[in-house]
Order: C-alpha cells, then structure tokens, then sequence
C-alpha cells in the first residue's frame, strides 16, 4: 500500500467529472488500499479518487470510532437512486479544502446502489454521518466541493485564503 499526495483546492483537477469504472480488478483493488491508507493517514473519514488524482467514480469510507475496530467501506459507480425531502445540516470539511468547516445540508436519508470492493452489486440504506458523507463523496465524482454549497461569497473568501497558505507553503520548501 501506498500514501499518495492529495490535492487541494483550487487545484483545476477538482472539478473534473469522474468516469464509470469499467471493472473491478485487481489494479483498482489496489487503487481503493492505496486510498484507504492514504485517507487513514490524513485523518479523513471519506475520499474519493479524483482527491488523489485519478478521475474514476470510486470511494473510500470508514465511519468507525476512533475506538472501535476500523470499518473499511468502498464505493464503485455508486448511484443515488433515493433522497428523503428531509434535510439535516452538519458541519463538513474536506481533504481537499484543509481546516475549513461550514455547515452544509443535505438530504437526511439516501439509498444508494455500488459496486463493492468484489465487484459486486450492493444496495446502501443510508442516514445519519452517513448519508451526508457519502453525498459528500459522491459530490467529488462530479467535480462539486462542499463549499461550492456556500455562498460565493464565503466560498471565494475560502479559496482566496487556501491559495495565499498554498503560495506560503511553497516560498518556505526550499
Ligand atoms: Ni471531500
């Protein structure tokens, strides 16, 4: 397994559309380790692989306790085929837009068809943390962050902060 690098906005790469996997095989079985680790590293409880730079409709999840035994869960060409008209806030952050929290809100409930690290076809009643981070993720395959939610106002304020500590960081790596 590996630990890849992960891409922040206003990386452009963000706003792409992710493609449908054609299939699950070992290579993307290694893709979804590799994302995992990577995501475990962070710490991050969801990514999606465009944050890592591969435009492919696959997620990694673990909603688990910090306490409890981790609860690996993977996505592939998920489809939301269900939203409840109930919404429910959450203050969300994001890999890729580092120490920023809005609240955003979102359908309270969702139902959810994938493909599962085998490849095969699962159906996910979700609700709770995670119904809105697996909306959350499934926002990614679109090319959609969560403070494209915010006003322009709050969102531009957002990027405009993340490229000045982008350009800060840079002038210090010597
Ligand atoms: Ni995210």
């Amino acid at each position: 397994m590996a630990i890849l690098p992960i891409l922040t906005a206003p990386d452009p790469r963000l706003k792409t559309v992710s493609a449908p996997v054609e299939a699950v095989d070992d290579a993307l079985r290694k893709l979804m380790d590799d994302m995992l680790e990577t995501m475990y590293d962070a710490p991050g409880i969801g990514l999606a692989a465009i944050q890592v730079g591969v435009p492919k409709r696959v997620i990694v999840m673990d909603l688990a306790k910090e306490d409890d035994e981790p609860a690996p869960m993977y996505f592939v060409n998920p489809e939301i085929t269900w939203t409840s008209d109930e919404t429910e806030p959450y203050e969300e952050g994001c890999l890729s837009v580092p120490e920023f929290y809005e609240e955003v809100k979102r359908p309270a409930k969702a139902r959810i068809d994938y493909l599962d690290y085998h490849g095969e076809k699962q159906t996910l009643e979700a609700e709770g943390l995670t119904a809105t981070c697996i909306q959350h993720e499934m926002d990614h395959l679109e090319g959609i962050l969560f403070i494209d939610h915010l006003s322009r106002l709050k969102r531009n304020m957002i990027l405009k902060k993340l490229t000045k500590s982008k350009k800060l960081d840079a002038s210090h790596n010597l």
